[in-house]
């Protein structure tokens, strides 16, 4: 401590929820070690990174950031730069910050962010540089603090790692295999957090639906044990009494349950939406990209879903550009997003990303032509979620009230159940409450409405 002020800390977060989760691991060690959050990297006296690798301008975005903070070390000596997370779990990527970044102090993994105090105190009283990957993931650990990005809801990780390479995909290799959590603790997490004014739990997991399938280790396996799977832990959910709302990030088509769909009708908490990454509409690039489902499998899951829940949400992930797409492959695609009518879809370009089986492929697609099927998804996507939104028009929406609008102090925004946007004219009273929305406009990337 320095003129008896607190140390600062700074995290920097990019990538997924798992990410923002861990981010919030972290921040609750360093304020268990007596550090507050500073929002200005400038007067933090440690400044940590938790990178993703998903895609390749994450990781240009990384090394630039790294370069401006070498000019605060080099004006301040006991100033801290740490880096975590997806990228650390790559060999090449530690080559790297060696050869080239030597002034980082501490590098760490996604496997041990339960070591960081360790290692951050190592780093801070021995004043040595650290670099501890692990390779491998041990057991789930239970019982790490977390300083909560907001009070009224909250992201639960159920389960880690993955074990479907896609063969695009990085996340496998840097995240390791899938590990779930015992469900016990799940629900203990849950009833805490509500009991501290959480309204709503995001249960997040790279593929929640084999949630119990894969054990590791001494690791929860609902098949061994005669437990619960995902839906049994909604319906377990679904009984704790103060929560409103459950969502879940993110299921793969190919697990997707009967008794999932089941308990979208049986659980009031479950909110009417899900995010069903779908990638592609080609059959035959699904399979190049080893998704282990068809074109006709995916809408056919759809039909289950409206059919069950004819209001529910559906959103998605689409890939452009991924290895030997072809315009009809790509028309596929087109055709599949005008079928489902999707409420939105984050887009990505397909990026090479070492270590992975596509990476390899030789018939990669040319950057104009990426960016031109792009375009032209975007522009559908765009259109298909305004004429959704319209239909929300007159309706009265129940919205949990996030906070302000980042430009206009006096509007308010939050979510309906569906995870539209909505803003409108409240007061403060309101930010973590829900409240009853009259949507008097629906846009392409939000709605407008007005307290009833
Ligand atoms: N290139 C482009 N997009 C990718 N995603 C994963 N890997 C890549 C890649 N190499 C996308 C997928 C996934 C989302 C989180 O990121 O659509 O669902
Ligand atoms: Fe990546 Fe596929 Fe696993 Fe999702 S399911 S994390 S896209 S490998």
């Amino acid at each position: 401590m320095e003129n008896n002020q607190p140390n600062r800390f700074f995290i920097q977060t990019f990538g997924c929820q798992m990410n923002e989760r861990d981010s919030e691991t972290i921040a609750g060690m360093l304020i268990e070690r007596g550090y507050v959050p500073t929002n200005n990297k400038k007067d933090a006296d440690i400044v940590l990174l938790n990178t993703c690798s998903v895609r390749e301008n994450a990781d240009q975005r990384f090394f630039g950031i790294l370069g401006q903070l070498k000019k605060i070390k080099e004006e301040r000596s006991s100033f801290i730069v740490g880096v975590c997370g997806c990228m650390m779990q790559q060999q090449h990527i530690i080559d790297t910050l060696k050869s080239k970044y030597p002034w980082v102090d501490l590098v760490f993994g996604t496997h041990n962010i339960h070591t960081f105090p360790q290692l951050i105190e190592g780093v801070l009283s021995e004043r040595r540089k650290i670099v501890d990957v692990w390779e491998e993931a041990g057991e789930v650990v239970e019982g790490l603090p977390a300083k909560r990005l907001y009070p009224f809801k909250a992201f639960v990780n159920i389960m880690y790692g993955c074990n479907n390479f896609c063969t695009y995909c990085i996340v496998p290799y840097t995240r390791g295999r899938e590990r779930s959590r015992r469900p016990e603790e799940v629900i203990s997490e849950v009833k805490q957090l509500v009991a501290s004014g959480v309204k709503e739990v995001t249960l997040l997991g790279q593929n929640v639906n084999s949630y119990g399938v894969s054990s590791h280790g001494s690791d929860y396996c609902a098949e061994e044990e005669n437990g619960m799977d995902f839906a049994g832990l909604i319906y377990a959910l679904n009984e704790v009494e103060g929560l409103e709302r459950i969502r879940f990030m993110t299921s793969h088509p190919k697990d997707l349950s009967d008794g999932l769909i089941q308990a979208y009708k049986d659980c009031d908490k479950l909110c009417n939406h899900i995010h069903l990454p779908v990638q592609s509409g080609s059959t035959n690039l699904l399979k190049k990209m080893n998704r282990k489902y068809t074109k006709e499998h995916y809408l056919l899951l759809i039909e289950k879903l409206r059919k069950s829940v004819p209001d529910i949400a559906i959103t998605t992930d689409i890939i452009v550009g991924f290895p030997g797409e072809t315009e009809e492959d790509f028309l596929e695609t087109l055709d599949l997003v005008q079928t489902v009518q999707y409420d939105s879809a984050f887009t990505f370009l397909y990026s090479i990303r070492k270590g992975t089986p596509a990476a390899e492929y030789e018939d990669q697609i040319p950057e104009e032509i990426k960016h031109e099927r792009f375009n032209r998804l975007v522009e559908l996507l765009n259109d298909i979620t305004a004429k959704i939104n319209k239909t929300y028009e007159g309706t009265v929406q129940k919205v949990l009230v996030e906070g302000t609008s980042k430009t206009d102090k006096t509007t308010y925004t939050g979510r309906t159940d569906s995870l539209k946007v909505v803003n409108f004219k409240g007061n403060e009273e309101q930010i973590g409450t829900i409240v009853n929305v009259k949507i008097t406009e629906g846009k392409t990337f939000s709605l407008t409405g007005e307290v009833v």
